[in-house]
């Protein structure tokens, strides 16, 4: 049995379906099982991962845990501070009394113990501590998903005909599908964990400026202006958001990461090993 905690969640749900297509018994962990719509055969059961009680009877008989749940959306205590800083570390406390063989976690390529970002901070300490720990693990590392950007971008397109670009523009980020982190998420979970750890990113490096041009061609549309946020601009802003809108700010910080930060990351091994990434373009295409 693998458990997948946040298997409803965007990347959690192709680790779910990749296992499912491997024959494997798969349950998945969310808050509100009423609501989760997953693949057929997957068993569903509630917990919450600020609640120790629901960790332990979900992740028994487990041979791997993967945990794809993050702070990064929520606010309070469903914030960084307390899914990164506290929930993830309780569930890595319960996956080494289960004895579980594979424990893998989706980090993120952003994660860094000198990140001005508080969320890739605590990324890295999970990193850290899942390393420490004596429980097998698995780390992914994934640049910056196509299936979250691609959403926020084509909307700005779709609505507004304007192209969205934070920073620059110009700095170029070898973006991933989250099928293909998927796919790596799986492949991982169906063995025992080896330490495996490293930055994931797609075959190509673009820029932002290129990226909105692809999703302009494949929704058959013009980009008729820009709808530009410069990194001094983002960084003054996210401190004067957080007290009314802490997401907002976050995300902020985040763009403004893009030119501090570029993502141009060879994961020419990982691919070898786990099969060939999609480009934007060809990912584009089967955009669900
Ligand atoms: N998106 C990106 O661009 C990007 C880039 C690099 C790395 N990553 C990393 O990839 C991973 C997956 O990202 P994603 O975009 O797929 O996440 P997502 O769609 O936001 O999904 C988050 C999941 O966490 C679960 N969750 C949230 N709070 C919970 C709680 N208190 N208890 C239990 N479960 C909880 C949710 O389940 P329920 O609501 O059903 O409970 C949901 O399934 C994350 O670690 C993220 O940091 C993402």
């Amino acid at each position: 049995m693998i458990v997948v905690f946040g298997g409803t969640g965007r990347v959690g749900r192709q680790i779910v379906e990749q296992l499912r297509r491997e024959g494997k018994a798969v349950r998945v962990v969310t808050r509100d099982p009423a609501s989760a719509n997953v693949a057929q055969g997957v068993e569903v059961v509630a917990g919450d991962i600020h609640d120790q009680r629901t960790l332990v009877r979900a992740a028994a008989g487990a041979e791997a845990i993967v945990c794809t749940v993050q702070g990064g959306n929520g606010k309070g205590n469903n914030g960084p501070r307390g899914i990164e800083g506290a929930g993830i570390p309780s569930l890595i406390g319960v996956a080494r009394d289960t004895a579980v063989e594979n424990f893998v976690y989706i980090s993120s390529a952003s994660a860094r113990a000198d990140s001005p970002v508080e969320f890739f901070q605590l990324k890295f300490e999970v990193e850290r501590l899942l390393r420490t720990s004596g429980v097998p693990y698995s780390i992914v590392r994934p640049t910056h998903l196509m299936d979250t950007w691609v959403e926020t971008l084509a909307e700005s397109i779709t609505k507004k005909g304007k192209a969205t670009v934070f920073g620059s523009g110009a700095s170029p980020v070898s973006w991933v599908a989250g099928r293909d982190v998927a796919k790596v998420a799986a492949a991982l979970a169906m063995r025992p964990g080896e330490g495996w750890s490293a930055d994931l990113g797609g075959p190509e490096a673009l820029p932002l400026t290129k990226v909105n041009e692809l999703i302009a061609a494949s929704l058959g549309l013009r980009i008729k202006g820009e709808n530009k946020m410069s990194a001094g601009m983002l960084r003054m802003m996210s401190p004067l958001t957080r007290p009314f809108n802490e997401v907002l700010a976050r995300r902020m910080q985040m763009g403004a990461l893009l030119d501090a930060q570029p993502q141009i990351v060879d994961s020419s091994a990982a691919w070898a090993r786990f099969g060939e990434p999609l480009s934007l373009s060809a990912w584009l295409k089967i955009r669900r």
